[in-house]
């Protein structure tokens, strides 16, 4: 594989995974009822079960990114994204026991009522803020690293210039 090859594999499949992400966050979301549903069954467990199977395939993910070598290669490739690479180690950290308090929270939860429910899904929607914010500035690393342009909605808004050669349209 050139080293063009492997910046793209490195960068899909991290985009490909936050995508993989995003399509459980939305199933979870859809599980939890709005008001004029305050007694529908079985969203609590539901709920329950998307934000543990949420939260397992983050720690695997995260575990790859920070084992995989990518960030590691985004940082060989442009050193000044140290510093950003570090504040993403941390929130991963940070993620993980938000979710772990989410879900410690739908455990000990008793009778469901529809307050209860809206509750739950503020939580649950600060946390995906957080996830995606995390994921905004993770893409930009990669842009920045690897020199490759990403779409407006995977690179965030604060768009930075490319550390040494231009930028790279992805093939895909
Ligand atoms: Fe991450
Ligand atoms: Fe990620």
């Amino acid at each position: 594989m050139n080293g063009n090859d492997c910046k793209f594999v490195y960068v899909d499949h991290m985009l490909a995974e936050h995508r993989r992400l995003d399509q459980l966050v939305r199933r979870t979301m859809a599980s939890i009822p709005g008001w004029e549903e305050a007694d529908a069954a079985g969203w609590l467990p539901r709920m329950q079960a998307g934000l543990q199977e949420i939260r397992t395939e983050l720690a695997h993910h995260f575990r790859k990114e920070e084992e995989g070598g990518c960030l590691e290669e985004a940082v060989a490739r442009c050193p000044q994204l140290s510093v950003d690479v570090g504040h993403i180690e941390a929130e991963h950290r940070e993620l993980l026991a938000s979710l772990d308090d989410l879900i410690g929270r739908c455990r000990t939860l008793g009778a469901t009522t529809a307050a209860q429910a809206q509750t739950l899904d503020a939580e649950f929607r600060a946390v995906v803020h957080k996830l995606r914010a995390h994921e905004a500035r993770e893409n930009r690393v990669m842009q920045r690293g690897f020199n490759v342009s990403l779409s407006d909605e995977d690179a965030g808004s604060d768009e930075e210039a490319p550390c040494g050669e231009p930028w790279q349209t992805l093939p895909f």
